[in-house]
């Protein structure tokens, strides 16, 4: 059920906006933030006021949970700024949802609408001169919830908080994208928590993503755990390879996350002819067409990463660089969808969503 939040959050403005210090043309991903975040506690089981204040740090207990059990969870969402100056989300309900069963794999409290979707509404509205406006501009926004009940002993914390934090954004990756397939190390085993936006799920993949950066790779590819022999999604992003002119992409499952990039590119695909085949995915199908020339795109489809075409992979050893080509389903993708993010095209599907 939704409040009226208005009267139900605490509004303190900064007296002076940081806003004309922020090279808007010159970004890197998530280094710059707004002025203002959302904050709303836990505490005594029950979530109190929530509160828009300016973006500072805080303190917390040294013995903080969060620090010791890596209990916390996170959402990657974006808002678009059309032509008449209005702000848009995408989708935003599937973040929310996704938000919720990542918190109740992680033992930690539901977090409600009007939290969380109303009062990142009321903070965008705060924010909204950080949204610019032009195709490749947004406004990323990271909403996430954080143990801060003190005390190590290895048990569910009782006191949490849920904060949403803002930061303008152009591309997450720059330049080429070239991915190591996984054959020994995983993301997510069968009844762990790959499924959840959980934060271990990132820190986990650190150490061998880094050992791919230092072969000139930008992501990993996981696969399976178990027979590491099926493809399942990269670091930032879930995963697409177009055999011929099939698109395939793996099912999501206890080990790979419901990208909603993911499932909003499988919807437009089918609606433009393309056949999907959502089905595991083998690295011998990769490799085979990388061979004979029938493996023409892979891309990554996430938030922050968009649409992201990857130019060659590396199995065990053998580097195998994709065919040039014309008509790139990933680009012709990653324009549909955009158009429809930035209401440059109907939103036949009712994702779009005004703040
Ligand atoms: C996103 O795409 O929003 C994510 O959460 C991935 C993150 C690692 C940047």
């Amino acid at each position: 059920m939704s409040l009226n939040i208005q009267s139900e959050i605490d509004i303190m403005k900064v007296a002076s906006s940081k806003i004309n210090e922020v090279d808007f043309e010159n970004l890197t991903f998530g280094n710059v933030f707004t002025d203002h975040m959302l904050v709303c506690d836990f505490k005594e089981g029950a979530w109190q006021k929530p509160a828009i204040k300016p973006y500072e740090p805080f303190l917390l207990d040294p013995s903080a949970k969060v620090f010791h059990y890596g209990q916390a969870i996170f959402e990657g969402m974006k808002a678009y700024k059309t032509e008449d100056d209005s702000v848009w989300l995408f989708r935003p309900d599937e973040n929310y949802i996704r938000f919720n069963k990542s918190a109740e794999r992680m033992c930690m409290p539901e977090v409600p609408e009007s939290v969380f979707l109303d009062g990142l509404k009321e903070l965008l509205k705060i924010e909204k001169d950080w949204v610019k406006k032009g195709k490749g501009n947004t406004l990323y926004i990271r909403p996430f919830m954080i143990a801060i009940g003190s005390g190590v002993v290895a048990q569910p914390s009782t006191q949490y908080r849920f904060m949403i934090i803002l930061s303008p954004a152009r591309a997450y990756y720059s330049g080429e994208v070239k991915v190591l397939v996984a054959d020994y190390y995983s993301r997510a085993a069968n009844g762990g928590i790959g499924a959840a936006k959980a934060a271990g799920n990132y820190s986990g993949q650190f150490y061998p993503t880094k050992l791919a950066n230092e072969q000139g790779f930008q992501q990993v590819i996981w696969t399976d755990d178990s027979t590491h022999t099926k493809l399942e999604e990269a670091g930032t992003m879930n995963v697409f390879f177009r055999i011929n002119d099939t698109l395939y992409t793996a099912p999501t499952s206890e080990r790979i996350l419901d990208g909603v990039t993911r499932k909003s590119l499988i919807d437009l695909a089918k609606r433009e002819g393309i056949h999907v085949d959502v089905r595991p995915v083998l690295v011998s199908e990769l490799v085979e067409g990388a061979k004979n020339g029938t493996l023409k795109e892979i891309f990554g489809a996430g938030t922050a990463a968009v649409v992201n075409p990857i130019v060659g992979f590396s199995y065990q050893d053998t580097y195998y660089e994709l065919p040039k080509i014309e008509n790139s389903m990933a680009l012709a993708l990653k324009e549909k969808l955009t158009n429809i993010q930035y209401k440059l095209a109907e939103d036949t599907f009712g994702w779009t969503v005004k703040v």
